[in-house]
């Protein structure tokens, strides 16, 4: 199946060249940098914050869970991370090889969850900086910017021909970025208070060219 070797294609080791470490992307606003040890304390302070976790629908871990959280992503092959950059906070200039943990404001991730189509990926965003003193990245365009460089990324490496994305019906923010996108109402649960959006990628603003490269 084309799917799933694009995806083992993707993935050839943790560290090893041809891995997913070995990418990062580059856009006006943010820098896609591929998810390092070196980010996990502060993406680790990020949740610890209740109202992150409940938008990510995501658990409290301690430090070491992140760790190993960190470590079962990069060698999953159904799975992709980035860290978002903010080129306006990165310290010296972008330098390749730098993880410029200064400038990480969130995450975009892909998971390729669905058995039956290994070709439709569920995609999250999270710009987290949002209180710090000096820090205030959302509203930049720069969650926009990062699911559209993700999706194009998703597109070319994976081969994906439909996104997802599953959000409280209490996220506005994020609804309507991804409805501004192009995504359509799938399904609502009622269980979980969650709407069901998809979008196929030929009916999305995907950034083109998308400058990627290796790490
Ligand atoms: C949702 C989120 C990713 C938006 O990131 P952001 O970088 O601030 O968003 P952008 O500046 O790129 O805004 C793009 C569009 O999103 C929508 N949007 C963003 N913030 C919004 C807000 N507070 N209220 C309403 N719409 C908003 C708007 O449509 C906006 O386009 P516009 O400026 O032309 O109106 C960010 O608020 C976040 O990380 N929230 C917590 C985590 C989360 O909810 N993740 C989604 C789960 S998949």
């Amino acid at each position: 199946m084309e799917s799933s070797s694009s995806a083992a294609a993707a993935v050839d080791g943790e560290d090893g060249g041809g891995s997913k470490r070995s990418w990062y992307a580059v856009g006006e606003r943010a820098v896609l940098v591929p998810y390092l040890r070196e980010h996990v304390p502060r993406y680790h302070g990020w949740m610890q914050d209740p109202a992150l976790l409940e938008a990510t629908a995501s658990e409290p871990l301690s430090l070491d869970q992140e760790f190993e959280v960190h470590r079962s992503w990069t060698l999953d092959p159904l799975k992709h991370t980035f860290i978002v950059l903010d080129k306006d906070l990165i310290e010296g200039g972008f330098a390749v090889g730098d993880p410029h943990t200064e400038a990480m404001v969130g995450d975009v991730n892909i998971y390729m969850n669905d058995p039956d189509d290994l070709q439709l990926a569920e995609i999250e965003i999270m710009i987290a900086e949002h209180k710090s003193t000096f820090c205030y990245s959302r509203g930049k365009g720069l969650g926009q910017e990062a699911i559209l460089i993700m999706m194009a990324f998703a597109v070319e490496k994976y081969g994906i021909h439909t996104f997802r994305a599953k959000i409280n019906e209490s996220n506005t923010a994020s609804l309507k970025l991804f409805r501004k996108l192009g995504f359509k109402d799938a399904s609502y649960s009622s269980v979980f208070k969650e709407v069901t959006l998809e979008a196929p990628a030929t009916a999305l603003p995907l950034v083109s060219p998308l400058t990627i490269r290796n790490w």
